[in-house]
């Protein structure tokens, strides 16, 4: 069959609730077993309080499974192997949509229209000034109180000569959260057969707006639920980071990071760094801050970062096309959320790696600019590949 015929089986078959499993055949899903093959798998994960219902579609390829939920894009697990084949989750979540929709600190969450804070909430694009409502001190975060991330997305599976993957997109209208233009917004997940996850984000407007899209995943390589990230070992080709003020907005200094906690430029321990004293590290509870990738905004993905898990030998490198990311250790987990296999989340027990521009880009014109403009599409790509030592 050719690919844009059997593109459209799969779509039609998506809408109809059914997974095509080979040209020609097709089954109902609703198997909790997840895929098979590579082919994406869909079932009922809840309802919200309207009754829409919630899917959670499972992608499996290269060793990796990936699973997500129509609500919010959520990154709900991902599981990959160990040094001697064991799978775990390493994405914390939930295994509930109540607890995403009640209580969710943005896991596995897609975000937007702007991820991390505007300061005040406030920005003024030609001319005219913008209040977004506040939802963070006295700060926007993350698109405020409903963004991308708790929004219902139109979902689509796709397998695409070995690749497998999900369209997911949604139209946030004119004025949503406070954001001037209508935003067609796409953004396709895809596991490669070497199991690597890539984003893929789209997004065109009708009106100058400011677009900055990210994932929200809190990544513990040991499995979600089992302890600190202190000992994994990061490396991120950074030399400097945005410095910030009382509530985390950039001053808009490029501050080296030769000498203090925030060099990772040579692999070394989360925890060592993170609970070293600093101005910076008091202010924000630990590492929760933007990092100028020296490879700056590139045209394709490139390399930014490794972490590697010493114990279970996992290894995530990221690349992106971005030229800002945000490590965040997880510094508000306080314990009293009970995560997917049942365990208490507690402080330093994942770290999130953002690719992004920078934090408040929109009040800082030395910034690069997350201004959008009608004609220019919207396009960046971040990848996570897996590996094992
Ligand atoms: C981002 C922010 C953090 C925090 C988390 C979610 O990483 O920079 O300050 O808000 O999201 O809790």
């Amino acid at each position: 069959m050719p690919s844009t015929t059997r593109r459209t089986v799969l779509t039609a078959a998506a809408a109809a609730g059914i997974t095509v499993t080979a040209p020609g055949t097709a089954r109902a899903t609703g198997s909790r077993r997840g895929a098979t093959g590579n082919t994406p798998v869909r079932e009922l994960f809840g309802r919200l309080a309207d009754g829409t219902a919630v899917h959670r579609w499972t992608l499996r390829n290269g060793g990796t499974t990936l699973r997500a939920l129509s609500y919010g894009g959520v990154i709900q697990s991902l599981e990959t192997a160990d040094r001697h084949g064991r799978t775990a989750d390493v994405a914390l979540g939930f295994d509930n949509l109540d607890d995403y929709v009640a209580k969710s600190p943005y896991f596995g969450g897609l975000i937007g229209r702007y991820g991390n804070r505007i300061a005040d909430g406030r920005f003024t694009l030609d001319g005219t000034l913008h209040q977004l409502p506040v939802n963070d001190g006295p700060n926007s975060l993350h698109g405020g109180d409903r963004g991308f991330d708790k929004r219902i997305w139109d979902v689509e599976p796709f397998t695409r000569g070995a690749d497998t993957g999900l369209v997911l997109s949604r139209t946030s209208s004119d004025g949503e959260a406070g954001y001037p233009g209508t935003l067609a917004v796409r953004v396709t997940y895809t596991l490669t057969p070497r199991g690597a996850w890539r984003i893929d984000y789209e997004a065109t407007t009708d009106r100058a707006t400011v677009v900055n899209l990210t994932s929200h995943t809190y990544f513990n390589l040991a499995g979600e639920g089992s302890g600190t990230v202190d000992g994994h070992l990061l490396e991120l080709a950074a030399a400097r980071y945005t410095p910030v003020g009382a509530t985390l907005i950039p001053t808009g200094e490029l501050a080296p990071v030769a000498g203090t906690p925030f060099d990772f430029r040579r692999a070394r321990g989360i925890g060592t760094q993170d609970r070293t004293p600093h101005e910076q590290t008091v202010i924000a509870k630990g590492i929760d801050h933007n990092y100028a990738l020296d490879k700056g905004i590139t045209a394709r993905p490139e390399y930014a970062l490794t972490v590697t898990d010493p114990g279970s030998g996992r290894v995530m490198k990221m690349y992106t096309t971005e030229p800002g990311m945000q490590l965040y250790t997880g510094n508000f987990l306080d314990g009293t959320l009970t995560g997917t296999s049942g365990r208490l989340y507690r402080q330093g027990d994942a770290f999130c790696l953002e690719a992004q521009h920078f934090p408040d880009s929109p009040n800082q014109p030395s910034f690069p600019s997350t201004v959008l403009r009608p004609g220019r599409p919207y396009r960046t790509t971040t990848v996570h590949a897996f590996s094992t030592r």
